[in-house]
C-alpha cells in the first residue's frame, strides 16, 4: 500500500515550481491533492493532467493570496472540492508552499513590497491554517516551506529574510499548539532550487557555478529534492518529528 493512500492535501502555489513537484510526489504516494494556484490556472490543471495520467487524483482550486478575502475564499473552494470529491469536508495534509520573493535591497525596500511579501509570506499562512484547522483531520501534518535565508546571511534580500523568520517561528509555536491533536508541524527550508525565480540568473554559466560551489554536495537543488522531504514529513513515518526546521540547502554554507 502507498504510503499516503487514503489521505487528502493541500498543496498551496502546487502548479509550478517547488509545489509542483510537491504536488505530483504527493499525489504519487496516493494521496488527493487539491494543486492551489494563484494565478496560472493552466499550470495547475497540467498538474493534474500529469497526476491523472499517472494513475493519481487530483484537483485543481484558485485563489489570491494576498488578501484575507482569498485566504477564505481558498478554505470554501477546499471544502466544495473535499466534499464533492470524498462527501466528507476534512483533510490530512496542508503545505503551505506559496511565496513570493524580492529583488529589492533593503536601501531600496518600501512599504509597499515590504506589506506585499509579508502578506504572501506570512498573513496567508497564518490565517489559512486558522480557517482550516477545523478541517484537519487528527493526526494530521502541516509542513511551511521556509527557507535557508533564515540561517544564512543574505542581507540583500533582507525582506524576504524576515517573513522566513516569522514562518519558521509559526512552525515552532504551532507544533506545541496542535500536539494535542497528534498534528505535526514543520517546516523545510530549501537553499537555492531551479524553479521560475532564479531562472533569469541561474540559468546561466556564472549562474550555475554561484549555486553549485554553494552545495557542499555541488549540485543545485531541484524541485523533487524539497518533495522527497515533504513526503516523509507527510507520511506516519515522521510521526515523532514537530516543531523542527528541516535543513534542505543540500548543506550550503557548512
Ligand atoms: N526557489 C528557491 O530557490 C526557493 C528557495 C527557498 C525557499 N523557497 C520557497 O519555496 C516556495 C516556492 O517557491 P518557488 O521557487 O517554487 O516559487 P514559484 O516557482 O515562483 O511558484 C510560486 C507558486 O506560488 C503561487 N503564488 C505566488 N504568489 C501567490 C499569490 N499572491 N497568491 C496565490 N498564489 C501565489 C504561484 O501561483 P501562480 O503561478 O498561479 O501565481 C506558484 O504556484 C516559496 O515559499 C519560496 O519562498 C524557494
Amino acid at each position: 500500500m502507498k504510503r499516503l493512500e487514503g489521505k487528502m492535501a493541500l498543496v498551496t502555489g502546487g502548479s509550478r515550481g517547488i509545489g509542483k513537484g510537491i504536488a505530483l510526489r504527493l499525489a504519487e504516494e496516493g494521496a488527493l491533492v487539491a494543486v492551489h494556484y494563484g494565478n496560472r490556472r493552466d499550470a495547475a490543471e497540467d498538474v493534474v493532467h500529469l497526476i491523472e495520467e499517472k494513475g493519481g487524483q487530483a484537483i485543481a482550486i484558485g485563489a489570491g493570496l494576498e488578501t484575507a478575502l482569498g485566504v477564505k475564499q481558498l478554505v470554501q473552494s477546499l471544502e466544495e472540492a473535499l466534499l464533492s470529491h470524498t462527501g466528507d469536508n476534512r483533510f490530512d495534509i496542508l503545505v503551505n508552499n506559496a511565496g513570493i520573493g524580492t529583488s529589492q535591497p533593503f536601501e531600496e525596500t518600501t512599504e509597499e513590497s515590504f506589506d506585499e511579501l509579508f502578506a504572501v509570506n506570512v498573513k496567508a499562512p497564518f490565517f489559512l491554517v486558522q480557517q482550516a484547522l477545523p478541517l484537519l483531520r487528527n493526526e494530521g501534518r502541516i509542513i511551511n516551506i521556509s527557507s535557508g535565508v533564515t540561517r544564512i546571511a543574505f542581507p540583500h534580500i533582507m525582506a524576504y529574510n524576515l517573513t522566513k523568520g516569522a514562518l519558521n517561528t509559526f512552525t515552532l509555536h504551532l507544533a506545541q499548539l496542535l500536539g494535542p491533536r497528534g498534528i505535526t508541524v514543520n517546516a523545510v527550508l530549501p537553499g537555492i532550487v531551479d524553479t521560475d525565480v532564479n531562472a533569469s540568473w541561474l540559468h546561466t554559466p556564472e549562474g550555475q557555478k554561484y549555486a553549485s560551489e554553494m552545495s557542499a554536495l555541488g549540485r543545485i537543488g531541484q524541485p523533487s529534492d524539497i518533495a522527497d522531504i515533504v513526503a516523509f514529513l507527510s507520511s506516519s513515518d515522521s510521526r515523532w518529528v514537530t516543531g523542527q526546521m528541516v535543513d534542505a540547502t543540500g548543506g550550503s554554507h557548512l
